[in-house]
């Protein structure tokens, strides 16, 4: 069958089924134009809150269908790709996290939205790159704060907020690709372009970065966002790569330049179309989170989702 008729079949039976497609922007193009909302983290996990769906089948990897099973338990959430994982939700574990509390009593824990249900029951408040600063300023001052897993994302946080909460260290393979010296060349190459880099990326709390008047440190829909808004032509994109599709969905008369070829996530490219269409036709793979566990992690989670 074609890509096509795929998305065709696909629509059909979403409609028999009574289901919606969520995919986050690095999903394969075809798959991101086969989805009934495109998000980033906040805003899949807001989608999933509110949809009246009885099936999410949800196009990203593991912990995002997770935490849409965890917000909409009476919901079927199937995850057509069951081995798409994440290096930053694998770099901590509920036991982990327990430890680590217990060497420093008192301490709030922060965790990223990029952690499995086992790391969410045992946090306080959960985030996503949208909202983590609004989340951290929120917090009591002179309580001692412990973010996880995201190094990079927490020491962009330290920056922004003047906080100095303790990091974990966990990174995204992907953006730890983008340090501030292949920032800043890329910045030179192209003079008359704005950067558009995720604070996952390593080099986002270099301070010839954050404090550089060309560059714009946001999630991917801030990026998507900051994109149509601007009047500037170009665009030096430093995120996962498959984000410009829909950049130039948003914006066709701009131009978007990788920062760096590479950065492209082989987790998230497991979910084919024909693994979509395969999800709808079984029902496959259903995601559900134990009851004990569900409930602590849906405090954090619903503390995120509060924070606008
Ligand atoms: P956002 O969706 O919050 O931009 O995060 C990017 C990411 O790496 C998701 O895995
Ligand atoms: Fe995880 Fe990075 Fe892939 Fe996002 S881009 S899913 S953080 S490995």
């Amino acid at each position: 069958m074609s890509v096509k008729e795929i998305s065709e079949r696909i629509k059909q039976l979403q409609e028999e089924k009574n289901a919606i497609i969520l995919a986050h922007y690095y999903t394969r193009p075809e798959v991101q134009d086969v989805a009934d909302y495109l998000g980033d983290s906040l805003g899949l996990s807001r989608m999933a809150a509110k949809t009246t769906a009885r099936v999410i089948v949800f196009c990203g990897v593991h912990f995002m269908a997770e935490t849409a099973s965890i917000i909409s338990p009476d919901k079927k959430v199937l995850i057509p790709a069951r081995d798409a994982g994440c290096s930053l939700a694998e770099s901590i574990t509920g036991q982990d996290l327990i430890e680590w509390k217990a060497a420093h009593p008192g301490g709030i824990v922060v965790c990223y939205v990029n952690t499995s249900a086992d790391v969410k029951a045992n946090a306080d408040y959960c985030c996503t790159s949208s909202n983590a600063t609004r989340v951290v300023e929120s917090l009591p001052a002179g309580r001692p704060v412990l973010f996880v897993p995201d190094k990079n994302l927490g020491a962009y946080i330290n920056k922004v907020t003047g906080r100095n909460m303790e990091l974990w260290h966990g990174d995204c393979c992907v953006h730890e690709r983008l340090p501030a010296t292949v920032l800043l060349e890329r910045l030179d190459a192209f003079p008359d372009a704005t950067l558009l880099l995720h604070p996952e990326a390593n080099g986002s709390s270099d301070d010839r970065i954050l404090h550089h008047p060309r560059a714009f440190i946001a999630s991917t829909a801030g990026m998507i966002d900051r994109a149509r808004r601007s009047s500037c032509r170009r665009f030096i994109v430093a995120t996962e790569l498959e984000t410009i599709h829909e950049l130039k969905k948003n914006s066709p008369d701009k131009e978007f330049i990788p920062a760096l070829r590479s950065t492209l996530c082989g987790q998230m490219k497991r979910v084919t179309i024909e693994r979509v269409l395969e999800a709808l036709e079984k029902e496959q793979f259903e995601v559900k989170v134990e009851d004990s566990i569900r409930e602590k992690a849906s405090i954090p989670i619903q503390r995120m989702l509060d924070v606008k």
